[in-house]
């Protein structure tokens, strides 16, 4: 199982879009199973999925070490072959708590750990192990986001070009270097620009961005407005508009990820 962290300190960047459509793409294109993690107090991949937090165990008791029984964690979706680790508002609370009372930083590497050992999970789940998990983080450094990056083989950095693109560029690079101090190995994949669209200060800004050292997917997102409606709908981009452009562009970002040839 390869685990992913989606992350950036931005909020708006397409994180939560990315991690739902990248999950529904490697399921249904790809033919994997995947788990999707929601680590952000705001819930939007939860209640994307349908999910209302307040009813489901989240990722607030894998934080705190309440979780003993990993089955009743994981939730089927709206999406064949998704699942998802719900997230609610609480777990903002619950991020100092999980400081004296969890596992720390190694809450969600020691939970990924206990669903591949998991039997009843593979049972309940189709009995086949999961081959991704998708983690969507939070707009800042929380112990859950901490926990996220240490918990993945690599990171995903979505960007939306503005003046402010590279606002905090520094203090995450630098907080995944830490991480990696006591994990080394986590990888930055790439930087997946979104939301792109054909305007001088767009394109130059992307020009900008693939001449610095950061690597950056050769395949951007155009902004479309069937996004927006996508999650109004809470449905993936497959489901609700097949060939616009961003539906598009996942798919092919996808197999860019994947090594597959465009
Ligand atoms: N390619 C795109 N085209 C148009 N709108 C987009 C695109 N990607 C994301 N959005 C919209 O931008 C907003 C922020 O996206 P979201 O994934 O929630 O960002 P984050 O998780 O980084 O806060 C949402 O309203 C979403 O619908
Ligand atoms: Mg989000």
């Amino acid at each position: 199982m390869k685990t992913i962290s989606i992350v950036n300190l931005k909020g708006g960047v397409g994180k939560t879009v990315t991690t739902v459509n990248m999950a529904a793409i490697l399921a249904g294109d790809h033919g994997n199973k995947v788990l999707v993690i929601d680590a952000d107090p705001q819930a939007n991949a939860t209640r994307f999925f349908g999910l209302n937090g307040s009813e489901c165990n989240t990722i607030a008791g894998i934080m705190t070490g309440e979780c003993d029984y990993i089955p009743e964690y994981i939730y089927d979706t709206s999406i064949d072959n998704v699942h998802c680790v719900p997230s609610e508002i609480s777990l903002i609370e619950s991020d100092i708590a999980s400081i004296r009372t969890g596992n720390g930083i190694k809450a969600l590497s020691n939970f990924l750990d206990a669903v591949k050992d998991d039997n009843k999970v593979a049972e309940d789940f189709g009995e086949t192990p999961f081959d991704f998990t998708l983690i969507d983080c939070p707009p800042s450094f929380t112990a859950a986001s901490v926990a996220a990056i240490y918990a993945s083989d690599e990171v995903i950095i979505p960007i939306k070009i503005d003046a402010f693109a590279l606002d905090g560029m520094y203090e995450l690079m630098k907080q995944i270097d830490s991480v990696r101090a006591i994990r080394p190995g986590i990888k930055i994949a790439g930087v997946l620009v979104t939301m792109w669209h054909n305007c001088p200060a767009v394109v130059q800004g992307e020009d900008f961005l693939r001449k610095s050292r950061l690597s950056v997917y050769q395949t951007h997102i155009r902004r479309s407005d069937k996004v927006d409606e996508s999650t109004f709908a809470r449905q993936s981009l497959d489901e609700y508009s097949r060939n616009c452009a961003a539906t598009v562009d996942y798919h092919r970002f996808v197999k860019e990820y994947l090594g597959e040839v465009l």
